[in-house]
């Protein structure tokens, strides 16, 4: 009986890992600054905006419908552009948007 609720604990801690800190994730999101060309344009500051403004998530067809779909997109954006965030960061910076944008039930 005790080794059950101890097991069942130890689910409850791992998939409460980390919720994202909104706040934090403010930061990062607007301090970021990405050595990189784009659009032909070679930037030493880009941001998260310099591709998709903020009205980009808020658009009809976006491909983001769940919490967890927009942590993966903003994994993919921080892969693909070497941001260098870390997963803690990812949902902090999830977490953001979701307060501001998305506003999934987390
Ligand atoms: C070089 C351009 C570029 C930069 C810079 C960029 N992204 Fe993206 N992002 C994209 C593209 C392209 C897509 C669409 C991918 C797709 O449709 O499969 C996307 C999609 C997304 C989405 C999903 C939007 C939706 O609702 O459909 C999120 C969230 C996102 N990016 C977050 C970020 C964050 C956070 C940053 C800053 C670190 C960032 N992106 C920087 C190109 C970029």
């Amino acid at each position: 009986m005790k080794k059950n609720i101890l097991i069942a604990m130890l689910f409850l801690s791992i998939s409460n890992v980390y919720a994202g800190d909104a706040d934090t994730g403010a930061e990062l999101y607007h301090e970021v600054e990405l050595e990189r060309t784009i659009r032909g344009e070679q930037y030493t500051d880009a941001n998260c905006e310099t591709c998709h403004e903020a009205s980009f998530y808020l658009r009809e067809d976006r491909k983001v419908t769940t919490f967890a779909k927009l942590e993966a997109m903003v994994e993919g954006c921080n892969t693909n552009l070497d941001v260098g965030w870390f997963p803690e960061d990812v949902s902090d910076v999830a977490a953001y948007l979701n307060r501001e944008y998305y506003k999934f039930d987390q």
